[in-house]
């Protein structure tokens, strides 16, 4: 599936650089072709021409390189491609992509560029997990960059933790993925993921149990499928998606607030378990009990996300789904929902404790829509997110 796909590879200064010479070889024995970028840092660690030999074509270095610029100007040469992957991204790489840096080849091609980007960071341990790394990858992700990486395990430094660059054929499986020309390519969608805080005060919080797992299991699978992912998530456990544009909130009312500006979107997934309510005035620092009084609260009802989606007129998504968390009377309930949200399909489930689903791995659904009611076997949330991301994808085609 690689034949006659054209990789943009950038080849950063970092020991792992080594790896990248066998990625150009496994790419090209796939029928890639790898058009080499190597950083200044990068021909520390493998040379300009071990590079060109294995990719079979000039390895790019120079910005200033008019040869270069005559033959095929940087913007056009960070266009060219199917995909770019920086391998290894090191931490400097990475800080550049995030701010915007464009002082050499690599970064200005990073930054001139529309495709899509896939990133395999390599650096020291407390490089990867130092805060502004965090943030930095933070703002990539939520830029669309797509990452494989990094692997845990004993690094070239002699330390022992998060931050080799992921294998050759591992860096080959998700460049596999981010080229998969799925049924959902070119469609744009909406995913809203976890529970939402509602401040108390700075240190208390009205939340629930949900994990967030099941919605960001729905966005991957969407991604993988070929969708542009939006993925607006509250404060939830559960692991990013990968290559999805990623949105972060903490309130009902920022979760608005953040669907109301990424529409129009073909299709609009609610996962989220939205809190119900909010308290109408937080305190602005925090309680202190006072001699045995109970404090009193006044509490506002949130904006309903799904039904102020699924009723708007012009620019409504062709497809809203909701889901109906439900300790009674799930399906009759949830049916009810679907008809007074005004969605068109709802994804009901129990969320007793007992049934473990609220935060566990597994789920079991029933799809209600106007076609009727189908209840799926208990699975996977992955599973879950599969089957419902093939429907969807069935729906939009
Ligand atoms: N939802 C939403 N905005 C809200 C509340 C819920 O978008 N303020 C969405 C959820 O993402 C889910 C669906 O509505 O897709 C149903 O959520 P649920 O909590 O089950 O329903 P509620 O409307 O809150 O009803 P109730 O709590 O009374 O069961």
């Amino acid at each position: 599936m690689l034949t006659d796909k054209r990789i943009l590879l950038v080849i950063g200064g970092g020991i792992a650089a080594f790896k990248s010479l066998e990625l150009i070889r496994r790419l090209r024995e796939r029928g890639a072709w790898v058009t080499p970028v190597l950083t200044k840092a990068g021909e520390e660690f493998v040379t300009p021409l071990s590079v060109s030999s294995l990719a079979g074509e000039k390895v790019y270095r120079d910005l200033f390189d008019l040869t270069d610029e005559a033959e095929m100007g940087h913007i056009q040469l960070s266009r060219s491609a199917d995909l770019i992957v920086v391998a290894p991204t090191t931490a400097d790489l990475m800080a550049k992509m995030a701010h915007g840096l464009a002082n050499d080849l690599a970064s200005t091609l990073l930054l001139a560029t529309d495709t899509q980007v896939l990133a395999a960071p390599a650096m020291n341990v407390r490089m990867w997990e130092h805060s502004a790394t965090r943030r930095n990858a933070a703002i990539l992700r939520d830029d669309g960059v797509a990452f494989v990486g990094p692997n845990d395990g004993a690094m070239a430094c002699g330390e022992y933790g998060l931050g080799r660059m992921s294998e050759p054929l591992e860096i080959i499986t998700a460049i596999e993925s981010e080229l998969a020309d799925g049924p959902l390519t070119g469609r744009r969608i909406l995913v809203t993921s976890g529970p939402t805080h509602e401040p108390i005060d700075p240190v208390r919080y009205l939340a629930n149990r949900s994990s967030g797992k099941q919605g960001s299991a729905i966005a991957r699978a969407l991604a993988i499928m070929g969708a542009e992912v939006i993925f607006v998530t509250g404060p939830a456990n559960a692991t990013r998606p990968e290559g999805v544009h990623l949105v972060e909130v903490e309130t009902a009312a920022q979760m608005m607030d953040a669907v109301k500006s990424v529409l129009p979107v073909d299709a609009a997934i609610f996962a989220a378990a939205v809190a119900d309510w909010c308290v109408t005035s937080p305190s602005d620092s925090k309680m202190k009990k006072d001699s045995g009084k109970i404090p009193s609260m006044t509490f506002a009802e949130n904006p309903d996300i799904l039904a102020s989606v699924s009723q708007m007129g012009d620019g409504r998504p062709a497809l809203v789904v909701g889901f109906a968390a439900e300790t009674d009377e799930v399906v009759a309930n949830a049916t009810a929902k679907r008809l007074r949200k005004g969605c068109d399909w709802i994804v009901a489930n129990d969320v007793n404790l007992e049934t473990g689903i609220m935060g566990g791995c597994e789920n079991a659904v029933t799809l209600i829509s106007d076609d009727g009611l189908e209840s799926w076997p208990r699975m996977g949330k992955d599973a879950v997110a599969q089957q419902l991301a093939a429907r969807i994808a069935a729906a939009l085609n």
